[in-house]
């Protein structure tokens, strides 16, 4: 068995260093000297490709493990949350083949195991979702609690709550999550708050339990039907995701499929948000456009052009916009994920915006950033009020989690001057190949290595 688990665990690593890349996995490099220049003032013109959702990509690959049978996911994007996934079902005992094209194959015959210790899910946060795979798989399952961002309380209290209705013991000790489970049987489970979390990992857990499960006051976003139709794929019995009441009929088994993960309706809406506030002209490519219409609706209130195709979004910039309202909601509201970013944006906006925090209560860590670039936000609990300023300036800023990370960047190419930005492991997490794409639209971006005393060495890897 000890043995069956390091050769899979080596195989994973040999197909990596395979690509030809000189490191493998991205996130193992020291990023805590690399950062992000950005000299800002140029317009983002162009067209850009947006990659596979990272909130299904987190919820599907460990799903993948729920059969016997191999798995083949593609349009995955290619980050670090990705390559810290593959590498821990691969020391689960899975097989994996992942390409940075975007496609992963999973063989997850040989997965022995149901404990997931801290050094292997403190990297991050969406690890979680291995607790309702392995209860769904083998009805038990030992797993620390995660790492990840930074943005307040993150309780699973709704998870736990659901996993002991389907008629598991759960059990906290020593920082891990014990739960048990001689048979799971499906029942009906009210959440007492809108929870992504919550709804994916009970879904993953009940589509093994015996009769019907339904998740009432379910979250919606595109990610939870798209968890739900990978399931289906394999053979599950999920109907209802996207509405507030999600119905599970468990199945015996489930089975090997071929997926394509939808695109990532949170990238897409950094871009377009980035587009306006740099006043640009850019076509937002591979998006489902309902998805993002708060983003829409937010930023045509603000006086912005956007033209929607089939399969894209154009953002065209009109100038300095008006200050609005934004308050966050879960899907279909405006997303808490691209707060940040809009933060940015309405602090060049004419007049006063108030932004209302409804769903993370302390998701301002990146004001205090702004502030140092000439921003003028107070912040009084939830909501932020910004009035909004002619120019942000450049200054050194940190990213305090992804979403500030992408935030910052923005920051960075409205501001004059230079605009060096720390901390960058929160946004590599999360955004494939993030320079890359905002060079093509016309930005002055690098990534750049310092030594201790922070001076540059030299440009980075590509990642
Ligand atoms: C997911 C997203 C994250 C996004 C968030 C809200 C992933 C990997 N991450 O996070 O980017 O910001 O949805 O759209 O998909 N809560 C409880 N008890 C629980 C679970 C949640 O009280 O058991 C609360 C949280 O504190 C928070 C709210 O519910 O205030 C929403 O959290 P949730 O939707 O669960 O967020 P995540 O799934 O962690």
């Amino acid at each position: 068995m000890e043995s069956d688990h390091i050769y899979n665990s080596l195989y994973m690593v040999f197909v990596l260093t395979g690509m030809g890349g000189e490191v493998p996995f991205p996130w193992k490099r020291n990023k805590k000297l690399e950062k992000l220049l950005i000299r800002g003032g140029k317009r983002l013109k162009g067209t850009v490709k947006v990659s596979g959702a990272k909130n299904a990509a987190v919820a599907i690959l460990p799903a993948a493990i729920m059969t016997d049978e191999k798995c083949i996911i593609d349009n995955l994007p290619y980050i670090d949350d990705v390559t810290v996934l593959a590498e821990i079902l691969s020391e689960l005992g899975a097989r994996v083949t992942l390409d940075p094209a975007g496609r992963i194959t999973i063989e997850p015959s040989y997965v022995n195991t149901y404990r997931a210790d801290y050094n292997m899910v403190k990297r991050m946060r969406a690890s979680y979702y291995l607790l309702g795979v392995l209860l769904g798989r083998f009805g038990r399952a030992e797993v620390a609690f995660p790492g990840g961002c930074e943005i307040g309380v993150r309780p699973i209290d709704q998870h736990i709550k659901g996993f002991e209705a389907l008629g598991a013991n759960v059990n906290i000790k020593n920082g891990i999550i014990y739960a048990e489970a001689e048979k799971l049987i499906g029942t009906e489970i009210y959440l007492d708050v809108v929870s992504v979390g919550a709804t994916i990992n009970i879904m993953l857990a009940a589509v093994r339990a015996e009769g019907t499960t339904t998740i009432v006051n379910a979250a919606k976003e595109p990610h939870v039907v798209d968890v739900a139709n990978f399931l289906n794929t394999m053979g599950a019995n999920i109907k209802g995701a996207g509405t507030d009441i999600i119905r599970i009929d468990g199945v015996d088994k489930l089975y090997g499929c071929e997926y394509t993960i939808i695109p990532d309706q949170i990238e897409a809406g950094t871009f377009m948000i980035a587009a306006a506030a740099t006043n640009g002209d850019v076509t937002v490519k591979n998006v489902i456009p309902k998805h993002l219409e708060a983003v829409t609706a937010k930023l045509l209130e603000t006086g912005m052009k956007v033209v929607e195709g089939d399969d894209y979004l154009r953002v065209v910039g009109t100038g300095v916009p008006r200050g609005v309202n934004v308050k966050t909601f879960p899907y279909p509201g405006f997303p808490t994920d691209l707060q940040q970013p809009m933060t940015v944006f309405l602090s060049i906006a004419d007049g006063t915006s108030i932004i209302t925090e409804n769903v993370w209560e302390s998701r301002y860590k990146h004001v205090a950033e702004l502030k140092k670039m000439g921003a003028n936000i107070k912040v009084d609990d939830r909501i932020a009020i910004i009035e909004g300023v002619e120019q942000l300036t450049g200054a050194p800023v940190k990213a305090t989690d992804l979403r500030a990370g992408a935030a910052l960047i923005i920051a960075g190419l409205i501001a004059d001057g230079v605009t060096e930005i720390g901390n960058i492991k929160h946004i590599d997490r999360g955004y494939e190949h993030i320079e890359h794409k905002f060079i093509k639209l016309g930005a002055d971006i690098e990534r750049i290595t310092v030594d201790q005393d922070g001076n540059v060495k030299k440009p980075s890897l590509v990642v």
